[in-house]
């Protein structure tokens, strides 16, 4: 405890000197989102963190997230340095999603508008039309359907086929998953919501239908966590990374909060769901980072850029 508070003060120092904000996404380690807090920075969604950070007048952001958080700030703020504790903290969406063949996909159908989740590189983002978070992908795919647009999107399939099944459009699916959120089970959650007939279910759009179908809310991080305030439930379930219920708890300490059953091979497992992605965010990486810069720095290509900037903007705008 006394070398997490050794770190800790450090890394305030650090912030300070390089006129630096820590920005967090709710998926990194309880310690990590208390220390963006406690230091003004900002502990949010994908969404949130994107205008927090084009928004927020410091120097330096330092993005502990995973690396398309990083990417888009650094897009959004070129004159801003971004660093982030690893460039090694990748995402499954990302990874399965490369650009050539993306492209290609795109190109076999150019009637089609293309729309891209925020979890891919900047080269996706830069053959993108739209670029979306979950919290706005709903409200984003319906307006282009009721303009009459036909949709590509990309790359997870499962909230793709939420966001088709919710809205009826006509929408053409990558096939790529979160490796965290489709090891949700929805036979063990059915079993777990007999222990607790009074609990509600909330759902990340990134798990597998038959999970979704159990839920009594469906939504981004941030959404998930005002539903868990705003239902009248004392108990929920949920169904997405585990760094969620620091967030949870805090807002709602007498509320009990109980981690959706994963499971491989058909076993039941309990305390799986956290993003190894996002476990690498730690103090060390983050006083690394803010000591020397080399290997913890984005850089983004300009004329990628300038292109990806495009469909964020639009995400932004509409967002507003
Ligand atoms: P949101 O915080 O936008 O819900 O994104 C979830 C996610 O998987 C980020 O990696
Ligand atoms: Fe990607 Fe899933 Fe990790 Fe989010 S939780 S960064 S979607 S692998």
């Amino acid at each position: 405890a006394d070398e997490k508070l050794a770190y800790k003060s450090r890394i305030k120092a650090l912030l300070q000197q390089k006129n630096a904000v820590l920005v967090a996404h709710y998926y990194t380690d309880p310690e990590i989102q208390a220390l963006a807090e406690e230091t003004g920075g900002c502990v949010s969604d994908s969404l949130e963190m994107a205008r927090f950070g084009n928004e927020h007048p410091a120097e330096t952001l330092i993005v502990a997230g995973v690396k398309f958080m990083g990417e888009t700030a650094k897009i959004l703020t070129p004159n801003k340095t971004v660093l982030m504790p690893t460039l090694e903290a990748t995402c499954s969406l990302d990874l399965g999603c490369p650009a050539e063949p993306f492209s290609a996909f795109c190109d076999a159908h150019p009637d089609r508008v293309v729309v891209v989740y925020a979890n891919t590189s900047a080269a996706v983002k830069a053959r993108a039309d739209w670029v979306v978070t979950s919290s706005i992908a709903l409200d984003v795919v319906d307006y282009l359907d009721s303009q009459g647009k036909k949709i590509i999107w990309g790359p997870d399939k499962h909230l793709g086929a939420y966001v088709q099944k919710q809205t009826g459009a006509d929408m053409l699916l990558w096939d790529a998953a979160c490796i965290v959120h489709d090891e949700f089970k929805a036979n063990a959650l059915v079993e777990l919501k007999k222990q607790y007939p009074e609990a509600a279910v909330l759902v990340h759009p990134e798990s597998p239908d038959s999970v979704v179908q159990l839920a009594d809310a469906v939504g981004s991080t941030s959404q998930l966590i005002k539903a868990s305030q705003t239902l009248p439930n004392s108990t929920f379930i949920v169904a997405t990374d585990k760094g969620i219920f620091y967030k949870m708890q805090q807002q709602m300490p007498d509320r009990t909060f109980i981690e959706a059953p994963t499971g491989g091979n058909g076993a039941t497992c309990r305390s799986c769901a956290h993003c190894p992605w996002m476990a690498m965010n730690g103090l060390k990486a983050i006083e690394a980072a803010l000591t020397d810069t080399t290997g913890h720095e984005i850089f983004v290509d300009s004329a990628l850029r300038e292109k990806a900037l495009v469909p964020l903007n639009r995400m932004l705008n509409f967002a507003r």
